[in-house]
């Protein structure tokens, strides 16, 4: 199959799929149930060989193409679901629920995907081997991939022994294609620490126990804990975003609480910083004769691509659109993502495509004002097409 054959066939279904993403974007859904967006996606599948489940505890959709010759199964992966927050874009089709947008491009990635599903699809005949498209619910932090792995989404003869993913950014030329050997993205899980101390007047703190400084002390202990105790070259982030105690300025509060993340590219790095954030926690309260309560709540693992499935992506998109379309990425980036947990369990890689708009501001992922350039959108398809062939015909370079 010739790479330019894959990106026409692609640019002929971009108006389709501009119209299915601005559906979705319409109408935003929050969590693990989206039940409209399952719906417009089984309708944009309908009348496609494909056998298609939707799952019991979230509103998923795995659709499953079977190729006319047997051979490996690839995972492509999109996520559907949106954010809480208003939209401020001003778009003719912005969305339509209060409280409620897509401003992390899960619109446009699921749109692409139903794209390479309706050409992988019409490719059937010639196909050796399988693909799973995978749509799902609850990425924004709800552990959807989690829930479709235990629900069977590696079941399957042959199961997938590959996964890819496209997530867009504003970061490069539009249509170029990033993608990095290794940990791509981190490890997110929250810290919650309460500082229990003993009120009283604010003139008498030797009749009190003030949590409030020793609050402030564990927040720059923290810093020093990733500063001193942490490789520079496996770095981690300790962000406290959220300080809370105290009601005026005559009164020692009981308590004072910490809110914050923890981020690190490594699983071994990961253990250490929650470790060591809860015994600073504790022996600064300690020093001070204060207790502590701490909860550190796991999120996403790290996101670790495979390196050889990393370059085979690279290369794809190299020879699908050109060398200067496709970036090696130099580092990890800090946010974290639930593909994760598929590629825990299978190799593959996640890759951003860039859809940053051709005039104007580019507002980043997560933005009120965030905006996307459609007409990169093409390039998305063309890619899970394109890794979806290449790694089925087992071409050169393919792992
Ligand atoms: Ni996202």
């Amino acid at each position: 199959m010739k790479p330019s054959a894959i990106l026409d066939d692609a640019r002929a279904i971009l108006d389709d799929t501009i119209q299915l993403r601005r559906r979705v974007h319409r109408h935003p859904e929050l969590g693990l149930v989206l039940p409209r967006t399952q719906a417009t996606v089984l309708e944009a599948l309908a009348g496609l060989p494909l056998d298609v489940r939707t799952g019991q505890r979230t509103t998923s959709v795995v659709a499953r193409l079977a190729g006319a010759r047997p051979g490996p199964t690839i995972l492509l992966r999109a996520d559907m679901d949106a954010l809480p927050m208003a939209e401020e874009t001003g778009l003719p089709f912005a969305s339509e629920v209060a409280g409620a947008m897509h401003a992390c491009g899960h619109d446009a990635h699921t749109a692409m995907l139903v794209g390479a599903a309706r050409l992988l699809a019409a490719r059937r005949e010639s196909l050796a081997g399988n693909v799973v498209f995978m749509f799902q619910p609850g990425e924004e932090g709800y552990h959807g991939a989690r829930v479709m792995l235990e629900e069977g989404l590696l079941d399957g003869t042959p199961p997938p022994t590959a996964a890819f993913a496209l997530h867009v950014t504003h970061r490069l030329t539009a249509g170029a294609i990033a993608a990095r050997p290794g940990p791509a993205m981190a490890s997110g899980d929250t810290l919650q620490v309460v500082v229990l101390g003993r009120g009283g007047h604010a003139s008498a703190p030797h009749d009190c126990l003030d949590p409030i400084p020793i609050a402030c002390e564990i927040v720059q202990a923290f810093q020093t804990l990733v500063t001193r105790q942490v490789n520079v070259f496996d770095p981690a982030v300790v962000t406290v975003a959220k300080i809370e105690a105290g009601t005026t300025r005559n009164v020692i509060p009981d308590t004072a609480s910490l809110l914050g993340t923890i981020r690190t590219v490594s699983e071994a790095t990961r253990e250490r910083v929650l470790e060591g954030v809860r015994r600073v926690a504790e022996g600064v309260a300690a020093a001070h004769g204060a207790e502590v309560a701490v909860e550190l709540i796991r999120g996403y693992p790290v996101t670790v691509n495979d390196a050889d499935f990393a370059g085979f992506v690279l290369d794809t998109a190299r020879e699908l659109l050109g060398s200067e379309a496709a970036h090696a990425t130099s580092h990890p980036i800090m946010a974290s993502e639930d593909f994760s947990y598929v590629l825990q369990r299978v190799r593959g890689a996640i890759a951003n495509l860039s859809t940053r708009p051709a005039n104007g501001p580019a507002f980043p992922n997560h933005s009120p004002r965030m905006l996307l350039n459609e007409s990169a959108l093409a390039a998305g398809i063309a890619m899970h097409v394109a890794v979806a062939l290449r790694f089925l015909e087992g071409e050169a370079g393919s792992p």
